[in-house]
């Protein structure tokens, strides 16, 4: 069995070993395929793969039609809005993501920003604290819960609001659970994003809702970054001189942004959020022991596709 670890933005090298540990312990073989940069290498790599490991890297249909021999794909991390889960589906292919294994790296990099949004871009002048002021958790999945974990250390005041978590589950956290969107932005000073990239959820971050946040107010994303409406984000910040928007998914219109608004703006330039040494292995573990708990006895715990 091949099985082809296919990341444009690579692991961190001991990841990458503890990837082929698992695989030559299961009697497969690894192929590595990082920084590919154009498609045309995926499509040539996966002819022969059985199992790939990826990022955020794109598995569409074409890249499945080419991929003859495959059997799985684990998508290393928690967002699967890369892969074409019908298409995997229509060549019986299995996929899969590694949900919470690179949570923690992704909320410590939401306070990162979070405070060089406050500090005013460590530019010297006086900033305001984290401690005592209202955060917004959007969607309570594993990051949204660890930032909640961390947000308790700085001293802050937390509310979360999640179509699908019950307020149980949130309160059960020590955190608010709001009952609407509009109410989560209209009551919090900081709003983190962490909901994924759906059909339901893109541009939905928008003029109306972003608007709803009291004077002074920050939007953290360390989510996707096409949940942004980024034509009424634009036009709102135009608009309200007090507003702040730090991402780590650099919009299409990062140029506008940062032309626009300097210091109230910064996007990292490639998306960090899980670019850990502690994540790429949880991540990369997870998938390798996914792919031979899958190839070896037929376990789908982790299934994204029907
Ligand atoms: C995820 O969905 O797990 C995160 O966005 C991390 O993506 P990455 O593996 O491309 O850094």
């Amino acid at each position: 069995m091949k099985v082809l670890v296919a990341t444009d933005k690579p692991f961190a090298k001991v990841a990458v070993d503890g990837i082929r540990k698992e695989i030559e312990a299961a009697g497969y073989e690894l192929i590595s395929l990082e920084k590919y940069g154009e498609k045309a290498k995926l499509l040539d790599a996966v002819k022969d793969a059985n199992a790939i490991i990826i990022r955020s890297d794109i598995i569409d249909a074409e890249v499945l039609e080419a991929a003859k021999e495959l059997k799985i794909v684990v998508r290393a991390g928690a967002g699967v809005d890369n892969v074409d889960l019908a298409a995997a589906t229509t060549h019986n292919v299995c996929v899969m993501n590694t949900p919470g294994q690179n949570s923690n790296a992704v909320a410590e990099l939401v306070f990162g920003l979070m405070v060089m949004a406050v500090r005013n871009m460590y530019n010297g002048t006086s900033g305001t604290e984290l401690k005592g002021k209202k955060l917004g958790i959007h969607a309570y999945g594993n990051v949204g819960r660890n930032v909640a974990r961390v947000a308790k250390g700085f001293g802050m005041d937390i509310y979360a609001y999640d179509a699908f978590c019950p307020k149980e589950v949130i309160e059960k956290g020590g955190v608010k659970a709001v009952a609407s969107v509009d109410e989560l932005y209209s009551t919090c000073d900081v709003v983190s994003l962490h909901i994924p990239a759906t059909a339901e959820t893109k541009n939905s971050i928008n003029y109306a809702l972003v608007n709803k946040m009291p004077k002074g107010g920050l939007l953290v994303n360390t989510a996707r970054k096409e949940v942004i409406n980024e034509a009424e984000l634009i036009k709102l910040m135009e608009e309200r001189a007090d507003l702040k928007y730090m991402t780590d998914i650099m919009p299409a219109a990062n140029d506008e942004f940062a032309a626009k608004f300097v210091g109230r703006y910064f996007s990292t330039p490639k998306k960090m959020g899980a670019q850990t040494a502690e994540a790429n292995i949880n991540a990369g573990i997870a998938a390798a022991q996914q792919i031979v708990g899958f190839l070896k006895d037929g376990c789908e715990k982790f299934r994204v596709n029907k």
